[in-house]
């Protein structure tokens, strides 16, 4: 139905336009042109609150995924929007070289009150891809530094992943070789941890994660440590489908990095800022990790930030020297709008015990979710705080997937979409939605993902043999 909607910096336009217009104009991310045009359709949102979502056709959406993994403080915050433009009347920019600014000051204080172990100094950049971007240039040129010039490798995990610019996503994992190889030199990848698909045969729980975290060590061996820079994992890896390892698996990896004098870079892009029931991860874990990367829920979406968090150890080198500077410079980093934005976030984490509300919520949620164990197609459920995932698989047995493309998780994924819940369908059901979701909404989140995986397993029965 059109709807004249009035509140676009382009004028009022018709759902129908506004449609069209993003089928002309718009080169949606990560969307094949199929899909958008005519599959799904192109999708336009023009409004959210809390944990919901409304589309320029007003059709409501429950946002299960929080954008992507983003809006931890849920959507509507006007108090964040307000913050922003205070800061924008009084100063939005100065120049990220040589100077900072009133609120990324406040900012840095307040992120390393909050940080783990001694970490107290933050690199601000606008996003994820550039935390990690900026994270492993730190990690060479403090080798460097230190008088390893020839430590510049880097050792990421299979499955992983680090963002899409061209050396963030040298370290993620399952490149697109074909169209933008060849990547940074100096990568390698080794196996993650997987407490439902065992990565070496009769290996299970912390015997399986010793042995990912000692293939570090064999690698790092096999390079020749002086040439290894950093390694660089998700405390809990969301890419492999929510993994959580035990403390003793980050406990390995910092010995194995202590012993060979590699840095340790714990990537909390997703992981950090309450998803797992705690502000970061890491804090489940054994161990301090020297860099963190942050981004996305740091300013629950509601501006462009990112930051590396960095020890004293690694920023000592700077200090001494006193005559050198990080080679390194992004001109929207520390940017004071988007500073007052996270500021502003941190303010209500606070405020509202957001962090141990994902703790409760997901504790719940992931009693819930374990109740669809009963169809014949959810191989495992897992999680921790609001960081939830739901594996699906053809045969329970064999734990045979479906792969990504397979019309099965199609369908799934169409039905959700088509009952109104924003989540991100996979071999794993990612659901994460923002921290200020109700009960109700909750439920609502499992009943749909209950129904469409019935509908789809009626379609497919023969080829899971129900
Ligand atoms: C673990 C991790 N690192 C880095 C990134 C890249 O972040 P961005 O998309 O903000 O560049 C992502 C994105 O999802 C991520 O999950």
């Amino acid at each position: 139905m059109a709807q004249t909607r009035t509140n676009s910096g382009a004028g009022a336009m018709t759902a129908e336009q506004y449609t069209k217009g993003a089928l002309d104009h718009v080169w949606v991310h990560s969307a094949n042109w199929q899909d958008i045009a005519e599959n799904k359709g192109m999708k336009v949102f023009d409004r959210g609150q809390g944990a919901l979502l409304w589309d320029v056709n007003d059709k409501e959406y429950i946002d299960g995924i929080a954008g992507l993994w983003v809006v931890n403080a849920g959507h509507g915050r006007g108090e964040i929007g307000d913050a922003m433009a205070e800061q924008a009347k009084r100063l939005a920019y100065v120049s990220a070289a040589n100077y900072t600014t009133v609120p990324a000051v406040a900012l840095a204080e307040a992120v390393a009150d909050l940080l783990p172990g001694d970490m107290d100094r933050l690199f601000f950049c606008s996003g994820g891809s550039e935390a990690v971007e900026s994270a492993v240039k730190i990690a060479k040129q403090v080798q460097a530094m230190r008088g390893f010039p020839r430590r510049y490798k880097i050792i990421a995990r299979r499955g992983s992943y680090h963002g899409m610019t061209h050396g963030a996503m040298s370290l993620t994992s399952g490149r697109k070789e074909q169209y933008f190889g060849p990547f940074m030199a100096g990568v390698y990848h080794v196996p993650s941890p997987n407490n439902y698909r065992s990565q070496f045969p009769g290996l299970t729980g912390v015997e399986d994660e010793l042995a990912c975290a000692d293939a570090f060590e064999q690698e790092i061996e096999y390079q020749d440590p002086e040439t290894v820079a950093a390694i660089i994992a998700e405390p809990i890896s969301t890419a492999n489908g929510v993994q959580i390892p035990s403390p003793a698996y980050w406990k390995r990896l910092r010995e194995i990095c202590d012993k060979h004098g590699v840095l340790l870079i714990a990537d909390e892009v997703i992981n950090g800022w309450g998803r797992s029931g705690k502000y970061f991860a890491m804090e489940h874990m054994d161990g301090v990790p020297d860099m963190m990367t942050m981004a996305k829920g740091l300013s629950s979406g509601y501006a462009p930030i990112g930051a590396v968090g960095v020890r004293p150890g690694v920023f000592e080198g700077f200090k001494e020297k006193g005559d050198v500077s990080l080679g390194h410079l992004l001109t929207f980093g520390g940017q004071a709008v988007a500073c007052a934005a996270a500021l502003k976030n941190i303010q209500i984490f606070k405020d509202e015990d957001l962090v141990q509300q994902s703790a409760d919520k997901g504790e719940y949620m992931l009693k819930q979710l374990n109740e669809l164990r009963s169809h014949p197609t959810v191989g495992d459920v897992r999680g921790l705080g609001l960081m939830l995932g739901v594996e699906i698989v053809k045969n329970k047995e064999t734990k045979e997937k479906w792969g990504r493309e397979h019309e099965f998780v199609k369908r799934a994924s169409q039905h959700m979409n088509e009952s109104g819940l924003l989540a991100r369908v996979w071999d794993i059901i990612h659901v994460a939605p923002p921290f200020v979701i109700t009960t109700e909404e909750m439920d609502r989140i499992v009943s749909i993902i209950d129904d469409s995986l019935t509908v789809a397993e009626k379609e497919f029965a023969d080829e899971i043999g129900t």
